[in-house]
């Protein structure tokens, strides 16, 4: 087959892990029989440095013009000031937006090779398999916000909006993706105190009734959150707002380790996505060849899943993965004694050459 892939490497130790992932796609084509091909962009903290924009038009254009979209990294510390109007992160927030890529699944699955780099005891982690999926294009994320005086003092403001059927559309994905699974969705929000949560939830309970098939239950956020390290076993499909389920991922990677291992896909229904680990951009890491790039080969795995329809390919590149941590090599962030330590580069090597 053919593919048109966007790669957007953006900041810090972005360029480093899109390499690596790059290289995997290259290896799965060759060895496939596929013609990929790769097209660069930019976004975030490089491409205000180089156009003054943190997702140029043309490379928002370019991104909704091709197949699938692989993005590593944004954020660059000298951005960080909070005053400035231009910000990398905009880039990454514009881009969900404007491709409507809605779902962003977050599959956190447990290496039994990697127990010794998860902060939690074995016992908890037996048989970690989950998936979040977090709302991606709206939320607090994109309600309207600003700064006020409040009796006299400086206040600032942040709106949580979800509409019914933003609710739906990702809840419905949910459970189409629990039916490939366990068959169990559980819905996070905190209907207890927000009215936002309320019609989230409502809306989910609703949609729970088209698929009798699946188990349904739901749960405030700061219960699953203690959950999620006590029994996470017991989830499936979690799926929940946009805020929330930034927050739980992040929780979510301890479970298995290191930020460095957990890939994502955004979607919207159709095959188009947008994949990207879910770490950040350790600017103090870059060009060091020292960071895991598992997360982004691992998003690329989706991406040649969801986007291109090729699960044996897909489904290839996960065991490579599989099979590297079996014999042993780790990188620093999941290093362990007695193991063989590598760089970002040698990772990607050895991942490139078990396809
Ligand atoms: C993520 C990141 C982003 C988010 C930041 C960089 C805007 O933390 O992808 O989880 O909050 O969505
Ligand atoms: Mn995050």
């Amino acid at each position: 087959m053919q593919a048109r892939i966007v790669v957007l490497p953006g900041d810090g130790i972005g360029p480093d892990v899109a390499a690596e992932a790059v290289k995997v796609l290259k290896r799965v084509g060759e060895v496939h029989g596929h013609s990929f091909t790769f097209e660069e962009g930019l976004i975030g903290g490089v491409a205000i440095d180089k156009t003054g924009s943190p997702l140029p038009d043309e490379v928002l254009a370019m991104c909704q013009a091709s197949d699938a979209v692989l993005l590593a990294a944004v954020g660059d510390p000298k951005y960080d000031d909070p005053t400035l109007k231009v910000r990398p992160e905009q880039g990454l927030l514009g881009l969900r937006k404007g491709l409507g890529v809605f779902a962003n699944l977050r599959p956190v699955k447990l290496y039994k090779e990697l127990l010794h780099a998860s902060t939690i005891k074995p016992e908890v982690l037996a048989d970690v398999d989950f998936v979040v999926v977090r709302e991606l294009t709206g939320g607090i994320y994109f309600g309207e916000r600003g700064r006020k005086t409040v009796n006299g003092a400086e206040a600032a403001y942040d709106t949580l909006l979800y509409s019914v059927p933003e609710v739906e559309r990702v809840v419905r994905l949910a459970f189409d993706l629990a039916r490939q699974r366990r068959k169990k969705v559980t819905s996070v929000d905190k209907a207890n105190v927000l009215e936002s949560s309320r019609l989230w939830n409502e809306t989910a309970e609703r949609v729970a009734g088209e698929y009798p098939d699946v188990e349904f239950d739901s749960m405030y956020v700061d219960i699953a959150a203690m959950r999620l390290v006590r029994y996470p076993s017991v989830f499936d499909v979690m799926v929940t707002g946009n805020m929330f389920g930034d927050i739980l991922t992040d929780e979510a990677s301890m479970l298995v380790g290191s930020m460095g291992m957990l890939p994502s896909a955004s979607l919207r229904g159709d095959a188009f996505g947008l994949y990207e680990p879910i770490h950040g951009s350790a600017p103090k890491y870059t060009g060091l060849n020292v960071v895991n790039p598992i997360a982004t080969i691992l998003s690329a795995a989706m991406l040649l899943r969801y986007s291109l329809k090729l699960e044996e390919e897909a489904a290839a590149v996960e065991a490579a993965v599989a099979a590297v941590l079996k014999q042993g090599y780790r990188t620093r962030d999941i290093a362990e004694e007695g193991k063989q330590q590598v760089g970002t580069r040698e990772m990607g090597d050895l991942i490139a050459d078990q396809i």
